[in-house]
């Protein structure tokens, strides 16, 4: 037996016998380490903050780039709106996020600390998300099975979500009345299978069984429960803290223009001659 084969196999060996201090306490047994402990520890943290919105509205600028400078998302639910959501909803959910305890890959860049700031920051602008008024204009549904979706709503949303879907402060339960439609619909798989971690177990016992026409309804329900008129923007409403903020009429920004004098610049030099790679060892 050759020395190196030897001493691997001698490892291994001890490795059945002699406890190493690594695996005394694995991270993932560390119930402070989890995703979902870091992040209800930093929940408690930013909520005993007290939110400062001037700071909001300059953090804000990084995610209007997503959400857009009201904060409306898009009516095809691929950026949810989060204007006028409760405060202590959109903190969990940020502190969700940053700490992995719910999958948004496209998102996570954006919401770590180098990039969001710390807990003061998440206090700042989910203050200034929340007092943000709402699209008059979400995404709906196609709105032929409305009867059974309030049906299905009062029997199975209202006691959490609320009468009118405006959510819960205390219980940090989403507000989803005015929601895009196709937004809710992704949440509402997600959580049914499993994929959201963070969900309510007790709301996928809820909507365990429902049907694809039973979710379609109250879905499309939900989507056409107006928030109170206190909550709704006046319809084309834009943002005056962003004055400056190009949009076009699809709603996308447009790119930059090209810097002037980009296309008739010279060609760049050659590159310079390196010598020619050495021949392998033998
Ligand atoms: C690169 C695009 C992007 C940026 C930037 C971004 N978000 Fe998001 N955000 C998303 C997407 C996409 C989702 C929905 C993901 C999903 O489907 O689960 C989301 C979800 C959310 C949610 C959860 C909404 C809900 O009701 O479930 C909140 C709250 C949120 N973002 C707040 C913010 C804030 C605050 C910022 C700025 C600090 C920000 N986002 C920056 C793309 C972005
Ligand atoms: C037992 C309470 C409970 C019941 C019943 C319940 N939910 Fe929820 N729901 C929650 C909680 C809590 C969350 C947020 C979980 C988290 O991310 O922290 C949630 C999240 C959601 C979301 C995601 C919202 C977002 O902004 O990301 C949707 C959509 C939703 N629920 C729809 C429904 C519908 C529709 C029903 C009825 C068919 C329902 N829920 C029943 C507690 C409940």
């Amino acid at each position: 037996m050759s020395r190196p084969v030897f001493a691997i196999g001698l490892s291994i060996a001890l490795a059945g016998i002699v406890p190493t201090a690594s695996d005394a306490r694995e991270p993932a047994e560390n119930p402070a380490q989890t995703p979902a402990e870091i992040a209800r520890l930093e929940y408690e943290q930013v909520m005993a903050l007290t939110p400062d919105p001037e700071n909001g509205r300059r953090v804000y600028l990084t995610c209007a780039v997503c959400h857009r400078p009201e904060g409306w998302g898009a009516p095809d639910g691929s950026y949810p709106q989060i204007a006028g959501q409760l405060r202590p909803v959109i903190i969990k959910q940020l502190a969700d996020i940053r700490a992995r305890n719910r999958d948004n890959p496209l998102m996570y860049p954006f919401s770590v600390p180098r990039i969001l700031g710390g807990p003061q920051s998440v206090a700042d602008v989910a203050a200034y998300v929340a007092q943000l008024p709402m699209t008059p204009d979400n995404g709906v549904g196609p709105g032929v099975d409305l009867a059974l979706g309030q049906e299905v709503y009062a029997e199975h949303c209202a006691k959490c979500h609320g009468e009118n879907g405006e959510g819960n402060e205390a219980e940090h339960i989403p507000a989803i009345a005015g929601q895009h439609y196709l937004y809710l619909m992704r949440q509402f798989d997600a959580i049914r299978t499993g994929r959201r971690k963070n969900s309510d177990p007790k709301m996928v016992k809820q909507i365990d069984g429902f049907t694809p026409r039973h979710q379609a309804a109250v879905l499309d329900y939900t989507a056409r429960l107006r928030p109170p008129a206190s909550k709704l923007a006046e319809r084309g409403w834009t943002n005056p803290d962003f004055p400056a903020y190009v949009r076009d009429p699809m709603g996308v920004p447009p790119m930059p223009p090209m810097p002037a004098g980009l296309m008739d610049a010279p060609p760049p030099p050659e590159p310079p001659a390196y010598p020619s790679v050495p021949p392998a060892p033998r």
